[in-house]
């Protein structure tokens, strides 16, 4: 664990970066410092790695103070990102990732291997690896940057905006791509960044930071949704938290309807059935069960059902594995109103109204309502809140 102990980080000119931050970085874990620019972010990172040293207060390591090691050995055991990577330009790709460990006396062979293997695990296709930097696009470069901070597998990640500078495509991709390392390599990460829903997205935990370095909340990304500290984490957090909190309940609980689904080639005796339910429109489906479309049920005869007088099903969700704000966006999008949930195949395994959703959120806060009300006497959140996908 890293522990920053009411660290203060004055510059020669006087402009107090960092004021008496305190916080605990758990162990294989990501932890986003988020913050406008100038709050102290970079500053934060660089004296975790002794590339800036504290004014005041002390870092520590596993319990070790960062100042009684050697800054080598410290900082061979945190890999650094920065944005637009940072690459050694006269180096090919497998050399730019096999530097550490050519540093550290791998010999050739075996610190290519590695880069090799690394450049696998970040996404990168082995046919770049004779390239160099110029001849990359910025995503490709931003995983070589990746590949290169874990060459040597340290058991730190300091990551400074690594993906600021890409497309928002390219971004996401990238993104997606860290949190798979990390579920694969578990490391303890310490990501920085100005965008919060970048926060949001990679964080377990997220720091939010102010103006002046200090730190304004320090909680999962469920937690400063639904509870932020103050007006001005209120603000950061954007207009749409409320929509983007949804995210982190699952749709799992939602109650689905069964009896409106009625395959293409259903008998009459079933679609008689299907518009008995109280419904105004019924999802027809293709023999295999794959959404086709929406239609009244007086619309359908048996034996005559097309495709192509239906009104158009949208995008439907994953009922076990999506969140409640992909249930509402589906039945947002739906010309019904009503969304479409499929399982992992594709298969349409019923159809939820809006009102259903609705209701579903009502219930979702309530119980947060209740667990904060428990929590306020007690200990602070765990960061055990589950993200879903969103
Ligand atoms: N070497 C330096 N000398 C003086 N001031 C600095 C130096 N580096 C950063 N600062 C100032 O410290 C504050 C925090 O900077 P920084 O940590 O880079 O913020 P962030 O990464 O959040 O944008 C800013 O006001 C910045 O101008
Ligand atoms: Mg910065």
């Amino acid at each position: 664990m890293i522990r920053i102990d009411s660290v203060t980080k004055r510059y020669p000119d006087g402009t107090v970066a960092v004021d008496r931050l305190s916080l605990e970085i758990p162990d294989r874990s990501i932890t986003v410092l988020v913050g406008p620019s100038g709050c102290g972010k970079t500053t934060t990172l660089r004296m975790i790695n002794r590339m800036v040293e504290p004014s005041e207060g002390t870092i520590l390591i596993d319990g070790v103070d960062s100042r009684q090691q050697p800054v080598n050995t410290l900082r061979r055991s945190m890999g650094y990102v920065i944005q637009n990577a940072g690459l050694f330009q006269h180096r090919t790709i497998l050399d730019n990732i096999a530097t550490v460990p050519r540093m550290l006396g791998w010999g050739k062979e075996k610190s290519r291997a590695r880069a090799r293997e690394l450049m696998e695990r970040v996404g990168l296709d082995g046919t770049l690896a004779k390239r160099y930097p110029y001849q990359l696009s910025g995503g490709q470069q931003q995983r070589v940057g990746v590949a290169r901070a874990l060459a040597a597998d340290p058991p730190v990640l300091l990551m400074d905006e690594p993906f600021s500078a890409v497309d928002p495509v390219v971004r996401k991709g990238l993104q997606d791509e860290l949190l798979r390392i990390q579920d694969e390599l578990g490391k303890t990460i310490v990501f920085v960044t100005h965008d919060i829903d970048e926060a949001v997205k990679l964080g377990t935990t997220v720091a939010v930071l102010r103006t002046g370095g200090k730190l304004a909340q320090f909680a999962p990304p469920a937690e400063l949704l639904s509870r932020p500290a103050d007006d001005f984490v209120e603000d950061f957090l954007g207009a749409d938290r409320g929509i983007r909190r949804l995210s982190f309940f699952p749709a799992a609980g939602l109650e689905l309807l069964t009896t409106p689904v009625v395959a293409v080639d259903a008998t009459a005796e079933r679609i008689a059935e299907a518009g008995a339910a109280d419904t105004p429109y019924l999802l027809v489906t293709d023999a295999d069960g794959r959404p086709l479309g929406w239609s009244e049920p007086r619309d359908l005869t048996a034996g005559a059902i097309t495709a192509d007088r239906l009104l158009p099903y949208g995008r439907p969700f994953v009922a076990g594995t999506d969140s409640l704000r992909s249930a509402l966006d589906c039945a947002v999008l739906s010309p019904t109103g009503w969304a479409v949930a499929v399982d992992a195949s594709g298969r349409a395994t019923g159809v939820v109204s809006q009102q259903v959703i609705a209701e579903a959120i009502r219930g979702a806060h309530a119980r947060i309502g209740a667990d904060a009300a428990r929590d306020a006497d007690t200990e602070p959140d765990d960061g055990k809140a589950r993200k879903v996908a969103p």
